[in-house]
């Protein structure tokens, strides 16, 4: 199928990424970095949160990236930032939302990421300052349903995705989705080397998305720790589990033995328990059960977050040189 042209926010990026909002590790630091780096740098609404009387975080936050982007824009021409993603949780324990979409709006957010629900008037809010809506889905059903409402584009959640994972196969999922829409398309799961990027690219996304790769960074709002366990981790250390959020979601075993549970006999949760209001039990699973994608085999130092971006796109451009032997190779017809 044809592809759509990307609209503009997601094209020109120095490789073809968008770092993903991270639940309490992504922040104005993290995202900076990563839109200085060239990528699109994102956080979730729900991590700038402010004490009751306290002026908004929120609006302090946008009020930071934007100036600081436009400030590296104008020392550097030749090099400017990537634009910024804003997560909204669109979910019904979300008390926040309506609240951080005016905020959001009159920022002029130019990329709104949407989870857990997809509504017409978040994508509404986007469009109205010129923002484009991507929304996370992890199958077929819910990817119809994200563009029945107004999304500009999706972000397929895979297997082996850090956070709130889906069941499926990459292949699977991208070839679902590639055969009805040709529209934006990211891919999200255990993407942390270039070459993964690249195979996202050419299984029929657009670009990668990228999240627990950028957790073992300088920037990272994580406790060092976490940092320290996913240098030492591999996939054999990942559990998946419904208990900490109620849905099912990636985690690293070791932070699950350390909270003295067992990772290999966990209890099941009900999507009811699922809660992000203020206050509640829940942020404190993400602060002690740390959350992480199969793809940390990759992760062997904690560094700048631009030294993450360096690194995939040393290997990007390394695995499309391969990619041309390969169709050099295989690419003629008989
Ligand atoms: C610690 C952690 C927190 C996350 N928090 C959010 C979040 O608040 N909102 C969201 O849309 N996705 C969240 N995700 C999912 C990511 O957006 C993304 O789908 C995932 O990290 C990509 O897989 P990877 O970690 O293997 O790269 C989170 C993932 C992790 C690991």
């Amino acid at each position: 199928m044809a592809r759509s042209p990307l609209p503009a926010a997601l094209r020109g990026l120095r490789i073809p990424a968008v770092a993903s909002p991270l639940f309490i590790v992504s922040g104005p630091d993290l995202v900076i970095a990563q839109c200085k780096a060239g990528i699109v740098g994102s956080f979730p609404a729900l991590n700038a949160r402010e004490k009751d009387g306290e002026p908004v975080m929120l609006e302090a936050w946008l009020k930071r990236i934007t100036e600081e982007l436009d400030r590296h824009n104008q020392a550097n021409p030749d090099r400017p930032a990537a634009p910024f993603a804003v997560n909204q949780i669109v979910h019904r324990s979300n008390a926040r939302l309506e609240r951080d979409l005016e905020i959001c709006a009159r920022w002029k957010v130019p990329i709104w990421i949407t989870s857990l629900g997809a509504r017409p008037e978040v994508n509404e809010a986007a469009h109205s300052c010129g923002g484009i809506a991507l929304h996370d889905v992890i199958n077929n059903t819910f990817a119809r349903k994200a563009i029945d409402k107004g999304a500009d584009g999706l972000i397929a959640v895979a297997a082996g995705a850090g956070g709130h994972a889906g069941p499926q196969s990459p292949f699977a999922l991208v070839r679902e989705i590639r055969a009805w829409f040709d529209g934006p398309l990211l891919l999200s799961g255990a993407i942390a080397t270039g070459e993964a990027l690249l195979a996202a690219q050419v299984i029929g996304a657009d670009l990668g998305y990228i999240g627990s790769a950028f957790i073992a960074t300088d920037e990272a709002n994580a406790d060092p720790d976490y940092k320290r366990m996913l240098v030492e981790s591999g996939a054999e250390d990942i559990v998946t589990s419904t208990l900490f959020t109620g849905i099912s979601g990636n985690y690293l075993k070791p932070s699950i033995a350390r909270a003295g549970l067992d990772p290999d006999n966990l209890a099941h949760a009900d999507p009811s328990s699922m809660n992000f209001r203020e206050g509640s039990a829940k942020p404190k699973a993400w602060k002690e059960i740390w959350g992480a994608g199969q793809g940390i085999g990759a992760i062997d130092s904690i560094g700048p977050a631009a030294g993450v971006v360096d690194r995939i796109e040393t290997e990007y451009r390394a695995a499309l040189a391969r990619t041309a032997a390969l169709a050099a190779e295989y690419g003629k017809g008989e």
